[in-house]
This record gives C-alpha cells, structure tokens and sequence, in this order.
C-alpha cells in the first residue's frame, strides 16, 4: 500500500461547529482541509439535478458508481467536487433542497464507497484535516488524530437558523445517527469536545491542545 500522509478526523452533527474548527486547524497548519459533507451535498445535487427519485436507491447507486467525478484543491488547500463536470457553488452546495435531501442519498451504499475512496485517496496526496460524519470510524480508523466536536440539538438549531437555514438538524441527525452503513458515532479513541456553551476560538484551542498532545506541532 502506498504511503498515506498524516490524518486530522474530525467528526460531529450537523452545526456543531466543526467545519468551522476543521478550517483553522488547516490553515494553521497549511493542510488540505477537506469538507466531506460538501462531497456528500455535490452528489446530491447531481442526483437532483438528474430527476432521480430519493427513494431509488438502485438508480442512485449505478449514478454514484458511475458518473464522472474528480476533487480538485482551490485557494491553496481547499478541496471541491467536480462531478459530472460540474462544480456546484456553496450556494448550490447548501440550498434548502438539498438540505432536505442529502441525508438521503448519503444513506446509499455505493455514495458512500465512492466517496470513502475519493477521500483515501486524498491522504495519499498530502497531510489533511478532514471533517464529517464518519471519517474516523471508517474512513481513517487507525489515525491517532481523532476529534468529535458535539452541541446540543437546541444550540445547534439556533446556529443553523441564524445562517438563514431552516432545515431541521434534528431529523438529518436522526437519519445519520440510525443509517445501517457508517452512521454518526463517537469514535473510538476520539476527544470530545462540546462547543455547546464555549465561542470558536476556545473549540479550536482545545482543538490544538488535543492535537498537541498527539504530536502535532502547531509552529
Ligand atoms: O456536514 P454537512 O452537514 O454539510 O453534511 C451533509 C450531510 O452529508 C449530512 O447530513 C450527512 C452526510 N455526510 C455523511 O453521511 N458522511 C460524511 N462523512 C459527511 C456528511
């Protein structure tokens, strides 16, 4: 097996804050900072996009497995999805629909394969801060460099509502807490960390702390 560079998985629920801490931890450290639920939205689009049912989980399978797809790194360390030659803005990435939809089709088995080798895949390329629902339960099991960033379902509805979002973080939660591949968990061996009551800037300090104590040198 081909080398695979340093891994920093962080995991959590929907507006925990940890793509904001994934962020900083990347720059800080000049890693790719790698967003898999944007992976898991681009997808979305794209079965969307093709008039595929949510409940057709054959048909999104064989568009999962087989359409075109390929990560691409911009500003510097940010990684984006091109997929079926299309690389959907932010605004597409978090449009009402596909909030309402993506927890769906991150259900499908093949989405997942797909995208868990894209995201190995990367590794082999350079060190990164990867962020998501399952990166070190399944994607990167064996890295010593596991986070959970967690807040209560209250505190992180008044976030998504302040974003002007009013998706229901409790049911995408309940759908990927209770999905039968990869589902969110605690990681083991994962440090915790509850931004329920604490600003970004403290997450992120005992983000690098727990960080520090593995190795990492933040210079
Ligand atoms: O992080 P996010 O809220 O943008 O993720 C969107 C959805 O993608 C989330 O509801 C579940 C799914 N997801 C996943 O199943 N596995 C991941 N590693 C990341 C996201």
């Amino acid at each position: 097996m081909s080398e695979t560079h340093p891994v920093i998985a962080i995991d959590g629920p929907a507006a925990s804050g940890k793509s904001s801490v994934a962020r900083k931890i990347a720059a800080r450290l000049g890693w790719t900072y790698v967003n898999t639920g944007n992976m898991y939205r681009a997808m979305t689009h794209c079965v969307l996009s093709r008039g595929l049912s949510l409940s057709d989980s054959p048909a999104i399978g064989i568009l999962a497995a087989e359409v075109p797809l390929s990560l691409e790194v911009q500003d510097g360390n940010k990684v984006v999805t091109v997929i079926d030659h299309d690389c959907p803005s932010d605004e597409v990435l978090n449009s009402e629909e596909v909030n309402r939809s993506v927890s769906y089709v991150a259900q499908v088995p093949e989405v997942r394969e797909r995208l868990v080798a894209e995201q190995r895949a990367l590794a082999k390329r350079g060190p990164v801060v990867m962020e998501g629902r399952d990166i070190g339960s399944v994607v990167f099991p064996a890295t010593p460099l596991k986070l959970y960033i967690d807040a209560s379902e209250e505190v992180r509805a008044r976030r998504r509502a302040v974003q002007g979002h009013a998706d229901s973080v409790g049911l995408r939660d309940k759908i990927d807490s209770t999905r039968k591949t990869a589902p969110l968990v605690i990681p083991d061996g994962a440090v915790v960390i509850d931004s329920s009551e604490i600003g970004l800037n403290e997450v992120v300090d005992a983000a690098c702390e727990a960080l520090t104590q593995r190795g990492v040198s933040f210079t």
